[in-house]
């Protein structure tokens, strides 16, 4: 052995680390894609299969109630078969939705292969988190679960590139748009073939020499050994929990509170400018490609904020953020309501007020919810409690999707977007209330 790698050995590889943790958020990056890819996708299969708003509806939010189904069945197959074998199925589901639904002759084949894609999202939208917290050292959990953000985010923003380089090639581009997915699916289902398991689940599996083995990398060695002692803590085993214990009178507040946050950051309405924001601009005059192409400018803003974002959330703290960004959307929403209610108002004005919104939201909601989430469930019932509140979140974001079109064309724009700017106000009150200040504290300190 050499010297360096025997100081290797006691200080651990950052850069492994990192890397792992980075084929992990993988992950996150195929949620934001298969997400945001609709918004391109609707203008096209609007005209070609002739849709009608509640159509409309049910093609978008396909893919989130498998979101639903896909949080429920990740559990217990993640912990009988490990976080990697669970990880590789969702990237084979991903590549099943992307050339299936690209291939859609129906709208119900659309449908069903979008809800296979779901499961897939559901499915990452739980495993990667967790992966990466299970694997990192203490200290920089909070950074790297933002970094799972991050890449959620910057699918979102890859799809909306992607969308608007393939918009304009005839009537079935939007095949093409679904279709490109196929490719990260398959790059993430071979990044996984070279990560180590989670030692966290090695350990629930007896096998704490590979446990070590990895955290030896990861942490260095005397780290990795104090990490296999508290692990051999009986009270940091929570696979004996059942959602009895999560739904204990005990817990009732946290987890009043981490739903709260779920359903609350999804009636922001963020999702509605996310996949539906091309439909928007068309209904404000502009052109298909030109729509979707001003959706880039969305992601971009979302992207910039949530940079910001992981820069302010350990200094200005995670409430303040709650509420600024509540205040701010609440506006925003207001005055994108007026755009529709006064016809001669420019569609830049609307532009203006979408990314005012964007912009708040990717600085706090959108990265505070999660970190929250993260952190507010005592160890012993986090993940169970944690994939409770994400169920929420997933049907929270259903309905929004599903009533959006509906809304659209029942009580027009205008209507709309007054009923989510009082939602975002009422989240100001909830955050004002219930919302624990968690910045700076180590997890076993914050008691809800
Ligand atoms: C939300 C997603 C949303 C994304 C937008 C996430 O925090 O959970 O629903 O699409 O932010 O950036």
């Amino acid at each position: 052995m050499t010297s360096s790698d025997e100081a290797r050995k006691n200080t651990g590889s950052k850069l492994y680390v990192v890397l792992i943790s980075m084929v992990a958020a993988f992950g996150g990056l195929l949620f934001g894609f298969d997400t945001a890819v609709i918004s391109g996708v609707i203008p096209y299969i609007e005209k070609y299969f002739v849709l009608s708003g509640t159509q409309t509806g049910w093609i978008v939010s396909s893919l989130l109630f498998g979101c639903i189904i896909g949080v429920l069945f990740t559990g217990a197959p993640s912990d009988r078969f490990g976080r990697k074998v669970v990880l590789s199925s969702a990237a084979l589901l991903f590549f099943i939705s992307a050339i299936g639904a690209a291939l859609a002759q129906s709208t119900l084949i659309l449908i069903l292969f979008r809800l296979i894609g779901g499961v897939a999202v559901g499915s990452a939208s739980v495993i990667s988190p967790m992966y990466i917290a299970e694997i990192s050292p203490a200290k920089k959990r909070g950074r790297l679960v933002a970094l799972n953000q991050l890449t959620i985010v910057i699918g979102i923003l890859l799809a909306f590139i992607s969308n608007s380089l393939i918009a304009g090639h005839g009537e079935n581009s939007w095949r093409w748009m679904l279709c490109v997915m196929a490719l990260p699916a398959i790059l993430l289902f071979i990044a996984l073939y070279f990560i180590p398991e989670s030692p966290r689940w090695l350990m629930q599996k007896s096998n704490s020499k590979e446990a070590f083995r990895v955290l030896q990398i990861i942490n260095g060695t005397d780290i990795a050994k104090m990490e296999i002692a508290a692990m051999e803590q009986p009270l940091n085993a929570d696979l004996s929990t059942t959602f009895k214990d999560v739904f204990s009178p005990k817990h009732r507040k946290v987890i009043f509170i981490g739903i709260g946050l779920c359903v609350f950051q999804q009636f922001t309405g963020i999702n509605i400018i996310m996949y539906y924001a091309p439909l928007i601009f068309e209904k404000a005059g502009l052109s298909i490609n030109a729509a979707i192409f001003q959706t880039v400018s969305i992601g971009l803003i979302n992207l910039i904020f949530t940079i910001i974002a992981m820069r302010l959330i350990d200094r200005i703290g995670r409430k303040p953020l709650l509420l600024i960004g509540s205040f701010v959307m609440a506006i925003a929403l207001f005055m994108l309501s007026w755009t529709f209610f006064n016809t001669a108002v420019s569609s830049f004005l609307r532009i203006v007020f979408i990314l005012v919104f964007i912009g708040a939201f990717a600085l706090t909601w959108g990265p505070v919810m999660w970190v929250l989430v993260s952190e507010i469930f005592p160890n012993r019932v986090r993940g169970k409690a944690m994939s409770v509140a994400v169920v929420f979140l997933w049907a929270s974001n259903f309905l929004i999707t599903l009533l959006f079109p509906i809304f659209l064309e029942k009580i027009g724009g205008g209507n709309t977007f007054v009923f989510y700017g009082i939602i975002v106000a009422l989240s100001f009150i909830f955050t004002l209330k219930y919302v624990p200040e968690t910045k700076g504290k180590e997890l076993e300190e914050i008691r809800i």
